[in-house]
């Protein structure tokens, strides 16, 4: 055996991610997002504006394969207007594995959270508005470009590698280590006094 294996598999660890889509249009996505299998709490928003003369009433959310057409697939989530956030028939894999938010008349924005990042997350996304004007019509419907989530096994897989590229590896797995799940997460202390009555606000600095 002349040749050094070096095999990482860090599971819970994010490479990169970018929570915010940014293009000037009206509904845009989350740039695309690469994740690590077992990447926990990720955000797939769709951001919308709501000027004064309409409304948004409905956000879909859709996904495919990177091989198939938005047109030929049906939305795997919806956001309607004062209802609670739900996944259709397209979206029942994901049942259990993702937190929906509620929009309101108020909202810009309308967020997926995938729990804990599967393979079969790595698709494509879109999401698409409907917006009503005062009057109650309906307006066209706006979509936003398309992201990507990427899945990867691991950081880092190590073949012969270099003493830089290791410390790389090991650079990114802790800086997002205290966002892992049951991981501390350090909330900054009140700054004010610590009365008695003030102990137990000052426990939950570590939750
Ligand atoms: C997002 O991913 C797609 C597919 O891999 C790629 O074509 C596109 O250039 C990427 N966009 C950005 C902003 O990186
Ligand atoms: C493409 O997506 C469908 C669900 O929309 C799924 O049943 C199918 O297995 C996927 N195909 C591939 C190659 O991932
Ligand atoms: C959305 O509303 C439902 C029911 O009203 C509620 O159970 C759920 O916790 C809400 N979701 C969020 C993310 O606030
Ligand atoms: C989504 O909107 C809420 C307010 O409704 C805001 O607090 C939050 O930061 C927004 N999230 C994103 C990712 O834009
Ligand atoms: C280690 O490998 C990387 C990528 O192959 C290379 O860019 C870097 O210069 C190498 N560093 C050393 C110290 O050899």
């Amino acid at each position: 055996m002349h040749l050094t294996y070096l095999y990482f598999h860090i599971y819970t660890l994010l490479l990169i991610h970018k929570p915010f889509g940014s293009l000037a249009a009206k509904v845009s996505i989350s740039q695309n997002i690469t994740g690590l299998i077992g990447n926990i709490d990720i955000p797939l928003t769709c951001s919308f504006t709501n000027d004064a003369n309409e409304k948004t009433t409905k956000v879909e959310l859709f996904a495919k394969n990177k091989t198939d057409d938005f047109d030929d697939v049906r939305p795997i989530a919806i956001f309607e207007l004062d209802k609670p956030g739900r996944l259709i028939t397209s979206g029942n894999y994901l049942k259990g594995r993702v937190t929906l938010t509620n929009i309101t008349s108020t909202s810009t924005n309308a967020t997926l959270t995938f729990h804990v990042l599967k393979c079969e997350d790595e698709r494509d996304y879109m999401c698409q508005c409907e917006y009503n004007d005062n009057d109650g019509a309906s307006l066209p419907k706006e979509k936003s470009p398309p992201t990507r989530i990427s899945v990867q096994e691991s950081c880092i897989k190590i073949q012969r590698s270099n003493v830089s590229e290791v410390e790389e590896c090991i650079a990114v797995t802790l800086k997002h280590a205290p966002a892992q799940k049951n991981g501390p997460r350090y909330k900054k202390r009140p700054e004010t006094n610590t009365r008695p009555a003030d102990q137990r606000a000052e426990n939950q600095n570590l939750e």
